[in-house]
């Protein structure tokens, strides 16, 4: 007890983000965003409206997008968790991360960590999908730049290098140029 105020308790939670396996404590209220921002410095995790609604923090845990500001860090027990800094380095860009660079998919880049989560996630189903289907499916991500015009073109071109990049998350194991 400190002046009345009861400490709080936490849990022991393990799990995986970019590759690197990590044994945190955590309160049981905070959120995954939170953690892989402020405890692991994942600043790639972007928080606009920390309800849900504006996909900027989105994340890939276990191989499907998440919305980091809603999930509960001690839920990622277990999770293979990867964000945008997993994907490529400057040097050697994620194939969706490097056809955002070529269709000019950013503006402020402030969505577009979650946009390349989303559309990571998504790949190999995206060459199944009409323009109005990859459009529903990329509608809980919102941008304020761009008019969305280029990042269903970045998409489409991504998808076209699935075969090389679509089920692969590491650029490690991925090399765009090489086609
Ligand atoms: S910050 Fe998570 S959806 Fe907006
Ligand atoms: S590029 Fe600025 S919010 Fe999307």
């Amino acid at each position: 007890m400190l002046g009345g105020l009861k400490k709080v308790e936490t849990v022991k939670v393990n799990f995986t983000v970019n590759g690197e396996s990590h044994d945190i404590d955590v309160e049981p209220r905070r959120m995954l965003a939170d953690v892989l921002r402020h405890d692991l410095y994942c600043f790639g995790v972007h928080l606009g409206c920390e309800h849900g609604v504006c996909g900027a923090c989105t994340i890939i845990v276990d191989g499907a997008a998440v919305r980091s500001c809603l999930m509960l860090a001690a839920q990622a027990q277990g999770s293979e968790i990867v964000t945008t800094e997993g994907l490529g380095t400057p040097e050697h860009l994620h194939p969706v991360q490097q056809a955002f660079n070529e269709e000019h998919a950013l503006q402020c880049g402030f969505c577009t960590p979650g946009f390349v989560c989303t559309i990571t996630a998504m790949l190999p189903e995206i060459p199944d999908m009409d323009d109005t289907e990859l459009r529903n499916e990329l509608s809980g991500n919102i941008c304020r730049c761009t008019g969305y015009a280029n990042i269903l073109r970045a998409a489409r071109s991504a998808a076209q290098h699935q075969e090389t990049a679509g089920l692969a998350l590491s650029a490690e194991a991925v090399d765009y140029d090489d086609d």
